[in-house]
């Protein structure tokens, strides 16, 4: 199993961008997490595909589209015209299905997500095909928000399902992923810590650190 954090982009200076993205990099971070939203599946509005074109000039590392959309279908190909590596749509909304198939057959990394007060059992079936399983720990809609304990049993009941049935599905988390939220997430059996304020609020480089420091821990 390979942990990793991945930075949202979201807490970043956006008239700064590239420059954030090369710290990253600098830093040794391999894929960051791109929030898409379009006031209408949240309560909030943030980048969509010029962005991440723009963006995409400027660096090789993995990008991953998170969709908080409620037409993930219909925009599809123009994330990955924009360089996308990864998408992950949303179990709630009617396209999800579609946009799991379509992101399978363009081979990129297929991601769904479900809400906090989405059941597990929403997300079960699209196991087999689904590259990762993304839980939200927060509501969607903003960064900076309180990590929801109440999620750690369904990331590991997710773990359970995921061993008990012999995928390789990843899981990943997001939403109030810090120095103190990051170990339970771990132990419960995320693989990829999504981290908005917890990387870019204060000093960027200590908080790299030490989430990248609490990972590497926990793997020995
Ligand atoms: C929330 C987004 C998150 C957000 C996380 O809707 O999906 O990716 O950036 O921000 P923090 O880490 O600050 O909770
Ligand atoms: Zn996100």
């Amino acid at each position: 199993m390979k942990r990793i954090l991945s930075p949202s982009i979201l807490s970043a200076d956006f008239s700064r961008l590239a420059e954030e993205v090369s710290l990253l990099e600098d830093m040794g971070i391999e894929e960051i997490h791109l929030d898409v939203m379009d006031g209408h599946f949240v309560p909030n509005i943030t980048i969509g595909p010029p962005v991440i074109k723009s963006l995409r000039k400027e660096t090789d590392l993995f990008f991953d589209a998170h969709l908080m959309i409620t037409h993930p279908a219909r925009y599809f190909d123009r994330f990955i015209d924009a360089g996308a590596d990864g998408i992950t749509c949303h179990v709630e909304v009617e396209e999800s299905k579609k946009c799991l198939d379509m992101a399978v057959k363009e081979g990129i990394r297929a991601g769904i997500s479900l809400n906090p007060e989405t059941p597990l059992e929403k997300v079960l079936p699209y196991l087999e095909k689904a590259d990762m399983v993304l839980v939200m720990t927060v509501h969607p809609g903003f960064g900076g928000q309180r990590f929801i304990r109440e999620m750690i049993p369904k990331i590991s009941a997710l773990r359970d399902y995921i061993e008990k049935n012999g995928l390789d599905t990843r899981i990943q988390v997001d939403g109030g992923i810090n120095t103190e939220t990051a170990e339970d997430v771990l132990k419960a059996g995320a693989e990829i810590l999504v981290s908005g304020s917890g990387v870019f609020k204060g000093d960027v480089r200590k908080n790299i650190e030490r989430l990248k420091g609490i990972i590497e821990g926990f793997e020995k």
